[in-house]
C-alpha cells in the first residue's frame, strides 16, 4: 500500500505535517481513527467525504488543496488516509 497513488500523493503533498499519520503543528489533530472521530466533521457518517472536504479547504493553519490537486488526486489520497486510519498507520 506504500507504493499507491494515494500513498505517493500523501508523501508528496501531506507527510511534511501529518508524517506517519501524526500532525506536528495541533499534536492531538492526528489523522488516526480516534482523532478523525473526535475533531473532524462527519467523520463518523462519510468518512472518505469528511477528509475530502478538509482537504479541498483547509482548515486554519492546514493549507487547502483544492487548486493544488485534481478532484481524483484528493479521492486518492483521502481514500489512502481513511485506509490507514483503519489499519493504525
Ligand atoms: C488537520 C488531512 C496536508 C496541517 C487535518 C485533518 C485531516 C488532514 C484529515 C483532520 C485531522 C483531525 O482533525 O484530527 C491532510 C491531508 C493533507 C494535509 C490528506 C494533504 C493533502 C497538511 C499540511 C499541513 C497540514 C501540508 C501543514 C502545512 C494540518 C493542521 C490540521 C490538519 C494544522 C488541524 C486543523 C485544525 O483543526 O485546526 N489534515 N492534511 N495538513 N492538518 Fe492536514
Amino acid at each position: 500500500a506504500e507504493t499507491s497513488t494515494g500513498a505517493k500523493i500523501f508523501d508528496a503533498n501531506c507527510a511534511s505535517c501529518h508524517i506517519g499519520g501524526g500532525n506536528i503543528l495541533i499534536n492531538h489533530k492526528t489523522l488516526k481513527k480516534e482523532a478523525l472521530s473526535k475533531y473532524l466533521a462527519n467523520y463518523d457518517s462519510d468518512s472518505i467525504q469528511a477528509i475530502i472536504y478538509q482537504v479541498q479547504n483547509g482548515k486554519n493553519a492546514m493549507p487547502a488543496f483544492k487548486s493544488k490537486l485534481s478532484s481524483q488526486e484528493i479521492v486518492e489520497v483521502a481514500t489512502y488516509v481513511s485506509q490507514q486510519a483503519e489499519q493504525g498507520w
